[in-house]
């Protein structure tokens, strides 16, 4: 038998038609004489019936369990008044079947294959190609597709060249730790896996290609969240002779082209905000801000020092800050133990503790209602409306940045204040600092990486006798709904700066030459500006499918121990291997 058409996309259209499919079986139901059989192929689902009018059929669907892989053909007939289901596309039809084969058998599967499946994790990435037969995965899938070749077709039009990069590469100090691959023929030696194709990029520009773009694997070693894996992909562009203003540009042509091909929607690009960093900080405690919110944060620095409350005005004596928001709707939304309980979660921020006041119609309530006897200052300084709750972070700046950051998305979470109105809420972020300071590392790092060009007005704080630290670079962040989409910037093409730049990231001019001398000898072969970016294609498929998580958009992800549940990925390796490869493992390990 020879497959006609897909199972799920049958419709009225077809009614009196003969039709071959073939799939599995979604689900049986066995009533002696005639038999139903849910059939699924990656397009949906349609209902089979087996009648006594085709007994061979019958006996073959006697037969068929959750998960056989059927063949069958038979007519496309309406449906019964009373089977009518509107909410799948063959819903009004069903095929009433003159001939079934199985083609193969299968285990009662250890989860049923459905969406919203509750089944453990764990258990789904171990038998991944059961979880991807979920008609939800065949979706997230798609989406990840399409965005692909929508990217392809738009970098093809604005004539960016396909270049692709080693991915046996050379371990260079950029940014997180390497995963390294161990060398036969040098014993010792290890290539590592590109963390991104940065330099590559680069080279290529040097090498006069003008406009590269790669849909391109990137490994890192770090701490997995949600919206990050060791192995991921960056759709990832790099041009030469363009200013930052048109490489956004660029970007939002290109973004606007895939929304619509991809979820069919039409982005106003004229209307994407551009914020500085120091503007995000500022308004949202984050350089990722959600703008799908409406409420921001509020310094009330100025407006409580000359309370009584020496909570506040501690905090600012000692050099930080009092900021807050007001959650509309949250005084009757949120009670003490709520609020208790929220005080408890913000202490991993750092945070001491999370004063508030409910906003009535009659003024304010609660613990620290005292200490303002006149409250229409506060109330106009922080945009707060009767039914408000009004939320406290006092400290250090970067701690009650994170605690309102935070606070701010839960409560709108919470109360369902996210602006549906605005479902793609993207913001370029720009102007960031050079540098930042890690305190894992305790030393000063390249805030996006080594190779970015600071503004031509900071460009003298690179000398010496200045203070470095006071650079902002021309880099810019794509943000949508909250997340970090894209990254990129201007790089450095001179030498002279770039030599400078490592040198303040505390390279001696040796170990800089040691790491990137490849990249500072092309330098000296007359490389052109250059600029560019690379945008997370798991984060974009993530948020356009509308997950939470980007292990739903990669068919063969890493659980949150960077492990592979399936394959089981890593393991030992058998000691002749170790051998070849001149490696001693410890026994302890
Ligand atoms: P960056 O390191 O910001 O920039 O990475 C670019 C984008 O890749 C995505 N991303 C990730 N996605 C999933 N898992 C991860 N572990 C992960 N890490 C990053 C993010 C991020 O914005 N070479 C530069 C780009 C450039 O300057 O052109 C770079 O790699 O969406
Ligand atoms: P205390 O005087 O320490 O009992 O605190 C009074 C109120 O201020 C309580 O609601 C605390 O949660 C809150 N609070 C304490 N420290 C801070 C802080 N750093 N930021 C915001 N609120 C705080």
């Amino acid at each position: 038998m020879k497959r006609t058409n897909y199972a799920g996309l049958i419709d009225e259209q077809y009614l009196g038609q003969s039709v071959t499919l073939t799939g599995w079986v979604q689900k049986r139901r066995d009533f002696g004489d005639l038999i139903f059989v849910d059939l699924r192929d990656r397009e949906g689902l349609v209902q089979l019936t087996f009648n006594a009018t085709h007994q061979e059929a019958l006996n073959v669907a006697e037969k068929m369990r959750n998960e056989y892989v059927i063949a069958i053909k038979g007519t496309v007939i309406n449906r019964d008044k009373s089977q009518i289901n509107n909410k799948i596309r063959s819903g009004k039809i069903e095929i009433d079947v003159i001939d079934a084969e199985i083609l193969a058998t299968s285990k009662t599967p250890p989860f049923y294959i459905e969406n919203g499946v509750n089944a453990n994790e764990e258990l789904k990435l171990q038998y991944r190609y059961l979880d991807l037969r979920r008609p939800e995965m065949q979706k997230n899938l798609r989406i990840r597709s399409k965005i692909m070749s929508s990217a392809m077709q738009f970098m093809d039009e604005h004539d960016f060249i396909n270049i692709e990069t080693p991915i046996l590469a050379k371990s260079t100090p950029e940014g997180a730790r390497d995963y390294l691959v161990p060398s036969r023929i040098f014993p010792g030696s290890f290539y590592a896996l590109p963390q991104s194709p940065q330099l590559f990029k680069q080279l290529l520009m040097g090498a006069g290609f003008d406009r590269y773009f790669q849909i391109a694997r990137a490994f890192r070693d770090e701490d997995l969240r949600g919206d990050r894996q060791p192995e991921f992909t960056q759709m990832d562009v790099e041009t030469s002779f363009m200013s930052a203003d048109e490489i956004r540009d660029l970007v939002n042509q290109w973004v606007k082209c895939m929304m619509h091909d991809v979820v069919g929607f039409d982005l106003d690009i004229s209307n994407i905000p551009t914020l500085t960093w120091q503007e995000s900080m500022d308004k949202f405690g984050t350089d990722k801000p959600d703008l799908r919110i409406q409420y921001e944060l509020k310094d009330l620095s100025k407006i409580v020092d000359k309370s009584e409350f020496g909570v506040f005005t501690g905090a600012i004596k000692n050099g930080g800050v009092v900021k807050a928001i007001a959650v509309p709707g949250g005084a009757e939304h949120y009670s003490r133990k709520d609020i208790d309980k929220m005080a408890q979660y913000i202490e991993r921020f750092g945070a001491k503790g999370l004063a508030w006041l409910k906003v009535t119609d009659d003024g304010i309530s609660g613990p620290i209602a005292k200490f303002f006897d006149d409250s229409s200052e506060l109330l106009s300084a922080v945009e707060a409306h009767s039914g408000d709750l009004i939320l406290f972070a006092a400290g250090r700046t970067d701690i009650v940045a994170a605690t309102l950051d935070y606070l701010r998305r839960q409560t709108a979470k919470d109360l369902e204040l996210i602006d549906t109105n605005n479902p793609w809420a993207f913001a370029w972020i720009v102007d960031w600092p050079l540098f930042e300071y890690s305190e894992d590392f305790d030393r000063w790092i390249a805030a996006h990486h080594p190779f970015t060009m600071p503004n031509e007005d900071d460009l003298h704080y690179l000398n010496d006798g200045e203070d470095p630290h006071k650079a902002h670079a021309q880099s810019y962040d794509l943000v949508l709904n909250g997340y970090e989409l894209g990254s990129g910037s201007i790089r450095i093409h001179r030498m002279d700066v770039q030599e400078k730049m490592l040198k303040a990231l505390g390279f001696t001019k040796e170990a800089a030459h040691e790491a990137f001398g490849f990249l500072l000898e092309g330098m000296e072969y007359g490389f052109p500006p250059m600029g560019g970016i690379a945008l997370g294609l798991d984060r974009l498929a993530m948020l356009l499918a509308g997950q939470e998580n980007i292990r739903e958009v990669i068919a063969f992800p890493k659980n949150s121990r960077a492990t592979e549940p399936m394959t089981e990925a890593p393991t030992r390796i058998h000691d002749n291997q170790l051998n070849d490869l001149g490696l001693i493992v410890p026994e302890s390990h």
